[in-house]
């Protein structure tokens, strides 16, 4: 078992870095991955820098050239669910491109054929994780993540994608790595803690939890690498 841990930006992984060890670095494709070891297990993480394209070039290029065949994606998010508040994590059961829109066509939104609207992450990711959020008191939701090239600060934007796609969170990478383990059959799981309410405020409160936030992500991340057996 090799298990890749992507982040979007280097915030997002540093706190990773910090825990893991015999870190061996190398560049290929104009970016940086930190083979490593950690709980016993052998684990590859990389940031992918933001959005769709970068995100999926980053998750082919751990399962093909470094060879995972397990990816955990660690980070932020922005909160749709008003009970989600800043620092509170959100596992996805799913995740669709809320900016991806052949509409004119006849299709529903985030649809194109031959794909599907939602993707679904691995279920023992998820059963690995309420397991861990239950032993230690944290409160964990579940629900859709709906992913787009675009950082959203804007009230009428979150509640359309609220109502269309019935998210609880929103970011923009995890539906463009989703794509990618569907296709190559690799068990995938993305874990998200909330920085901001993707409103008018998103810019400031991101700026301001984005730190903190990407490491109560991170930390849960690893609980999860030493739980997993399968
Ligand atoms: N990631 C964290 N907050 C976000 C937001 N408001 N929009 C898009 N991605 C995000």
């Amino acid at each position: 078992m090799k298990i890749a841990i992507m982040g979007a930006m280097p915030e997002e992984i540093e706190p990773l870095l910090s825990k893991v060890t015999n870190i061996r670095k190398s560049e290929y494709a104009a970016n940086t991955y930190y083979q490593a070891e950690y709980a016993g297990k052998e684990i590859v993480i990389a940031y992918s820098k933001i959005g769709k394209v970068f995100a999926a070039l980053t998750a082919t290029i751990l399962i093909e050239k470094f060879k995972c065949d397990r990816l955990l994606f660690s980070g932020v998010a922005g909160a749709i669910d008003p009970d989600l508040d800043i620092g509170d994590l959100v596992i996805a059961d799913g995740l669709c491109q809320h900016d991806l829109d052949i509409t004119a066509f006849g299709h529903p939104h985030g649809f194109v054929p031959e794909g599907e609207v939602c993707i679904p992450t691995d279920p023992y990711f998820r059963k690995i994780a309420k397991e861990i959020a239950v032993k230690k008191g944290l409160p964990l939701k579940e629900g859709i993540i709906a992913t787009g090239d675009q950082f959203v600060a804007n009230v009428e934007r979150k509640n359309w994608i609220s109502k269309t796609f019935d998210a609880h969170a929103l970011e923009m990478e995890g539906a463009s790595v989703a794509v990618v383990c569907n296709a190559l059959d690799i068990p995938f799981f993305i874990l998200r803690a909330i920085s901001d309410s993707a409103d008018m405020d998103a810019g400031f409160d991101f700026d301001k939890f984005l730190e903190g936030s990407a490491k109560v992500s991170a930390d849960f991340i690893l609980e999860m690498v030493e739980s997993i057996e399968q």
